[in-house]
């Protein structure tokens, strides 16, 4: 007779489901597991017998057959020790044989007979509330599965033997209830930040319009410490984006104690990230920086200290908002919506353009770095702005500066006059004026007679290409939805143009 008993494999964060199949037969005794599974998912088989002997209950010496079906799907990862192991204890009479319908299983064993935590219990437990299942998880994702629906039944246990009890009602698990993360540290707050009045409007153009941004300037200009700022003015998360959000941290196992976050991420990875890293993929699936920064912040500090092939791969992410990652066999893609935001000094050792400061490499060392940087990437981010470093003076008698709440008020207004705008022309999948392109974008932000006089002046001398003319419309747009303005006029364009000027002396000097 064959044990069925159903569990999931992950393609991106999709949840397939994946039926367990265990015979045991008369025979040989021996333990084969077939079924396209790795190395990870072979090993199993030693941690199965070990938690089983654990719990009291010994393999029977027969033939024990493991088939993953379908058997085309490639399975990675430890959650297929539970399901085997419930299955195989199902088909020797230690569980009821009706007792597993219905629930969808995942879960590693430790060899005392522990279950151990295993990424990917959230989007495993949504698909298995879409089949009208409930879920076995480890104890420890139990907060985390109990997100996916109010009604579905998950049972959490801490061992085998807490399971088998519940099953022969000797004891009950109750049902975990959702967690969602305690408020925590307080953000780093702008008003830490003591003059660069123009990087903080900047800043604020960014989040309200969700554009990328660029920051230029010599070491200590307070360049990382702005962007890290970034987080505290953002609206938080919608109830949609934060359960995209979970789901690829789930996947990815970065999911604390099964708490969500309605936080936007914030990621800064170093600028020795490898392609796997950044990207995703590597030995097994993950996600990688870009899809973590998902609807939220990617950092990249010292931009051209990144390896250029890593630069010239976020630029699918960047364009499409999603990573494609190929495998040996399938190809797995992973939502990677992210703003982009990046600092970097002007030349190599910092100092280029500084009053007073000469160069012993001379001119080429700013041109040299800067040109480390593609044109196609440098053409995806709409600010680009130099910061210089604050006069001491700014420093030691600084102005009251306005703390991050009352941005964030701006930018929470300017965000809801997007949503609203795009929900007027049918287009609801947008959320800002970033997303907007071609058509739709020269709709949104049409410039008044004044304004329209200034771009002609402007495209002419500053030989705009069609894409920087798109960029300087985009950000006037959002400028025009900061001031509360119907149409973009000319302080708006003449605004974002000088955005534009300085990416435009970047590229000449490269
Ligand atoms: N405008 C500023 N206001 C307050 N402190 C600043 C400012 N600019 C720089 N600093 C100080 O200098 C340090 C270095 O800034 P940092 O952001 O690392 O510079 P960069 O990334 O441009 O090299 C910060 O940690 C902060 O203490
Ligand atoms: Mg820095």
């Amino acid at each position: 007779m064959v044990q069925r008993v159903a569990t999931v494999a992950f393609e991106g964060v999709d949840a397939r489901p994946v039926d367990v199949q265990v015979q045991v037969a008369p025979g040989l005794p021996a333990f084969n597991l077939v079924g396209l599974a790795d190395k990870a998912v072979n090993e199993a088989k030693e941690r199965v017998r070990a938690a089983l002997t654990a719990s009291g209950l010994a393999l029977p010496a027969k033939r024990i057959t493991v088939n993953l079906a379908p058997a085309d799907l490639p399975k990675e990862g430890s959650h297929y020790d539970l399901p085997i192991a419930l299955g195989l204890m199902a088909a020797i009479g230690a569980l009821p044989s009706d007792a597993l319908d219905g629930f969808t299983v995942v879960g590693e064993l430790a060899l005392d007979g522990r279950l151990a935590a295993v990424a990917g219990v959230l989007p495993a437990a949504i698909g298995a509330d879409a089949r009208g299942h409930g879920l076995i998880c480890p104890a420890a994702c139990g907060p985390e599965a109990a997100w996916a629906s109010p009604e579905m039944p998950v049972l959490a246990p801490a061992t085998l033997i807490e399971l088998v009890n519940h099953f022969s009602g000797r004891q009950v698990l109750s049902r975990p209830e959702p967690g969602l993360e305690p408020e925590g540290a307080p953000l780093p707050d702008l008003a830490d930040v003591k003059g660069q009045e123009s990087a903080k409007r900047a800043l604020e153009i960014a989040a309200a319009g969700r554009h990328n941004l660029l920051f230029i300037g010599p070491p200590g200009a307070g360049k990382s410490m702005l962007a890290q700022r970034l987080p505290s003015i953002l609206p938080p998360l919608a109830p949609a984006e934060l359960l995209e959000v979970s789901m690829i941290a789930s996947v990815a196992g970065t999911l604390q104690g099964g708490t969500l976050t309605s936080r936007r991420p914030f990621r800064a990875p170093h600028h020795s990230a490898s392609m796997a890293a950044m990207v995703g993929g590597g030995m097994r699936a993950r996600p990688g920086e870009v899809s973590l920064a998902h609807n939220g912040v990617l950092f990249l500090d010292e931009l051209p200290e990144f390896q250029p092939a890593v630069l010239d791969s976020l630029r699918q992410p960047l364009e499409t908002g999603e990573a494609v990652i190929a495998r040996a066999n399938h190809r797995i893609t992973y939502p990677a919506r992210f703003q982009l935001v990046a600092a970097m000094n002007p030349c190599r050792c910092g100092h280029a353009g500084q009053p007073g400061h000469s160069c012993r490499r001379g001119p080429r060392c700013a041109a040299d770095y800067q040109a480390r940087l593609s044109g196609p990437l440098l053409d995806r981010i709409d600010l680009h702005l130099e910061v210089p470093a604050v006069a001491a003076v700014d420093l030691v008698r600084p102005a009251p500066a306005e703390p991050s709440a009352a941005v964030a008020a701006r930018v929470a207004a300017a965000r809801s006059i997007q949503r609203e705008r795009f929900v007027r022309l049918g287009r609801p999948d947008l959320s800002s004026n970033a997303q907007a392109a071609g058509p739709l974008l020269e709709a949104i932000a049409a410039p008044d007679a004044a304004g329209t006089a200034l771009l002609s002046d402007a495209a002419r001398i500053m030989r705009l290409s069609a894409r920087g003319y798109h960029r300087v419309l985009r950000v006037a747009r959002t400028l025009a939805d900061l001031a509360g303005a119907e149409s973009v006029g000319r302080a708006h364009l003449a605004e974002a143009l000088a955005y534009r000027a300085s990416a435009d002396r970047a590229a000449a000097a490269a």
